[in-house]
């Protein structure tokens, strides 16, 4: 059972400025609803009890947005807008949260070893980034499905995967690997970032990780990579050569929140979905 997900919530986000000059991009909403949000409910449904959160300069408001506020709940007590919060009051009920600074912006790999302080090293932990949303297909969020495959494959690491098109594959991380099962790939190689004629198949990583506890000392030894960031893909390569990366292709959809397009069209599918029409 995976108990711990790590949110790395540090980047500028730039793509949304100025947005995201004074609120966290994980802050934005999908209707009434933050990213981050979305995600925690995400990591709660795969039964995940803490939420590990790494933070930066400038991101209060995530702090604040997991914890009561005693005016306004005192405000709204007893009127027809209390059942504004039962949502985010559920959440707080279901997990506790802790928080760490990623001090300087070095990649998603130095955010997530940032967060070694919080995860510790006795069991596999997830990690959420909360600009990808996901929803499910079929009643089991992204996480969960992937929760499922490690828990046949316990010593082995997982991310989620989608097919894309060849022309986008310099926004992911693609891996190339051999279907061991149904959606199920053993990976062998993985680059960042790749040109279109460099990348090694279609198969793009999104945000959604399960990790085991090796993977910190191997991003202690992970060398910067693209763009000069310490790069998750080039450390999970390092557990991929030793036979522990499986890469799980899910069932659902999937929004590029951290883009524009991507965050209006998961506005569009959730206002569909959703009953404030
Ligand atoms: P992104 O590259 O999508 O986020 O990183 P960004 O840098 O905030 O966005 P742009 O490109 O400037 O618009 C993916 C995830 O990794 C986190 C981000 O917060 C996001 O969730 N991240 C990235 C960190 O926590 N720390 C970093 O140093 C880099």
């Amino acid at each position: 059972m995976i108990q711990k997900c790590l949110f790395p919530a540090a980047g500028y986000g730039t793509r949304f400025l100025p947005a995201t000059k004074a609120i966290p991009k994980e802050m934005l909403p999908v209707l009434t609803k933050p990213l981050l949000q979305y995600g925690v409910e995400e990591a709660i449904e795969a039964g995940c009890e803490t939420m590990a959160i790494v933070t930066g300069r400038g991101k209060r408001a995530i702090e604040d947005h997991f914890d009561v506020s005693y005016e306004l709940e005192h405000q709204i007590k007893g009127t027809s807008k209390e059942h504004y919060l039962n949502e985010i009051r559920s959440v707080m009920d279901n997990c506790t949260f802790s928080y760490t600074r990623q001090i300087e912006m070095k990649g998603l790999g130095h955010a997530i070893l940032t967060g070694e302080t919080l995860i510790g090293h006795e069991d596999s932990f997830a990690v959420i980034l909360a600009d990808d949303l996901c929803d499910n297909a079929n009643g089991q969020t992204v996480l969960r499905q992937m929760a499922n495959i490690h828990k046949k494959y316990p010593d082995c690491c997982v991310v989620a995967i989608e097919e894309i098109p060849m022309t986008d594959t310099n926004k992911y991380g693609v891996i190339a690997g051999n279907l061991i099962e149904e959606n199920v790939y053993k990976v062998d190689n993985m680059v960042e970032k790749p040109e279109s004629k460099d990348a090694p198949s279609n198969l793009a990583i999104i945000g959604r990780y399960i990790l085991i506890p090796q993977i910190f000392d191997v991003l202690r030894d992970t060398k910067p990579g693209k763009g000069g960031e310490i790069q998750i893909t080039d450390a999970l390569l390092t557990l991929a050569k030793q036979g522990k990366v499986l890469a799980y292709k899910f069932s659902g959809v999937r929004f590029d929140c951290g883009s524009v397009d991507g965050f209006v069209e998961a506005t569009n599918y959730f206002y569909k979905k959703s009953n404030l029409k």
